[in-house]
């Protein structure tokens, strides 16, 4: 089983394919890197990816690919910063690395945007393949070009926009996944069925169980509708002027908060998951939708086993630290919050009524 998203863009050299399959060696992967002509490939990685798939990559590149380095990264968001890019700026020095090599980021979305961001600035630009191995990179990070790294005062404050050459998304990989980890890449997918599609919403809550077992076909099927609607999205809006992008900050507006407030001790998923329940909350409490929207969405984001809220969360806290979203505009915040499953609007809130309407809400 498989299937192919293309993208593209207004600047065609952007264009991209993602393949999303359950083959079971990767076997398009390296036919794809076949297909194109590069001086030498740099596989990144992390110490738990590698450890699980590293002979299935090197004895698939070594028979194609002799020109080929291994950089295996220590694994977290703690390492997601300068010096970690700086060492891969090293060793393709180290291996003579030039403007046609290639880049291949094989992990979560911390490798990704680490790879990525290592791609777009080394020789101000070699091309990059992301394998993503998570369900959120799969469905959220490997797509749409956004690399970057955190500094101490912010997170994926240092970043590029830089469209990879090919996302190869094999969803094998997600069954070596803890489950919490699993679970929350579902919250983004929860989030594609809330603000644009409600078919996929209603295919999600009739298939919790299968789910929750990997089903391939129903995962395959997860992973493409999702890849879909996040590249009609960027294509749309490659580098975030026009505002269609924002709709994918649905629950994330209340989420980064939620993860500021918990020192990050929660997984982003389960944070936005938390902050589509808040949000669709506030479209009723604002008439904008009727009460069946934040019921769906809260049975819906229990149901397949993210919190719903987590102990100390209280609306003075939560209202300060959304004040400082960095998508936030002077004294206005922009919401994306919804009318009814599928159908999502952009509301301008002044930041000073914010608590006073969260106080409307039960969090
Ligand atoms: N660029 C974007 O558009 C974008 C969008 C969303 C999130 N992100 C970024 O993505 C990051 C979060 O990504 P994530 O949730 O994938 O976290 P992650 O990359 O930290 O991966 C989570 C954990 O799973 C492990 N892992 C990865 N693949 C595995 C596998 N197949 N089996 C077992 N373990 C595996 C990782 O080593 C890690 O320990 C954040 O840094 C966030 O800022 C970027």
């Amino acid at each position: 089983m498989k299937g192919l998203i293309t993208l593209r863009f207004k600047r065609a050299s952007a264009d991209y394919d993602i393949l999303v399959t359950d083959e079971k060696p990767l076997i398009s992967l390296s036919d794809k890197t076949s297909s194109m002509d590069y001086s030498s490939l740099v596989l990144v990685t992390n110490t738990i990816v590698w450890r699980l798939y590293g002979s299935i990559v090197s004895s698939l590149f070594k028979k194609k690919s002799p020109k080929c380095a291994v950089i295996v990264l220590p694994d977290g968001e703690k390492y997601k910063n300068l010096k970690t890019v700086k060492r891969i700026y090293d060793k393709l020095l180290s291996c003579n690395s030039d403007r046609s090599s290639i880049i291949i980021g094989m992990g979560g979305g911390v490798i990704g945007d680490i790879a990525g961001f290592a791609a777009s600035t080394y020789m101000r630009g070699v091309r990059y393949i992301q394998v993503p191995t998570t369900l959120l990179a799969q469905v959220d990070a490997s797509i749409g070009g956004k690399t970057g790294v955190d500094h101490p005062l912010a997170k994926n404050i240092i970043g590029t926009f830089h469209q990879p050459s090919f996302v190869y998304s094999n969803i094998n990989f997600l069954k070596t996944l803890p489950k919490r980890i699993y679970m929350a890449g579902m919250a983004e997918i929860i989030r594609y069925g809330a603000i644009k599609d409600e078919k996929l919403f209603l295919y999600i809550e009739e298939h919790r169980k299968d789910i929750l077992n990997h089903d391939p076909a129903t995962m395959l099927k997860l992973v493409l509708d999702s890849g879909r609607i996040k590249a009609d999205i960027v294509q749309k809006d490659e580098k975030e002027v026009s505002g269609t992008r924002m709709l994918l900050n649905f629950g994330h507006t209340f989420g980064h908060a939620i993860e500021i407030l918990t020192g990050y001790k929660i997984l982003h998923g389960e944070a936005v998951g938390i902050g589509m329940i808040i949000a669709s909350r506030l479209s009723y409490a604002l008439n904008l939708c009727k009460n069946d929207v934040p019921v769906r969405i809260e049975h819906m984001v229990k149901g397949i086993g993210l919190p719903g809220s987590f102990k100390g969360l209280d609306i003075e806290s939560l209202s300060k630290a959304v004040k400082y979203d960095k998508k936030s505009n002077g004294n206005e915040i922009n919401l994306v919050l919804l009318k009814k499953i599928g159908a999502p609007v952009i509301y301008k809130m002044d930041k000073r009524i914010l608590k006073k309407t969260l106080t409307e809400v039960r969090v």
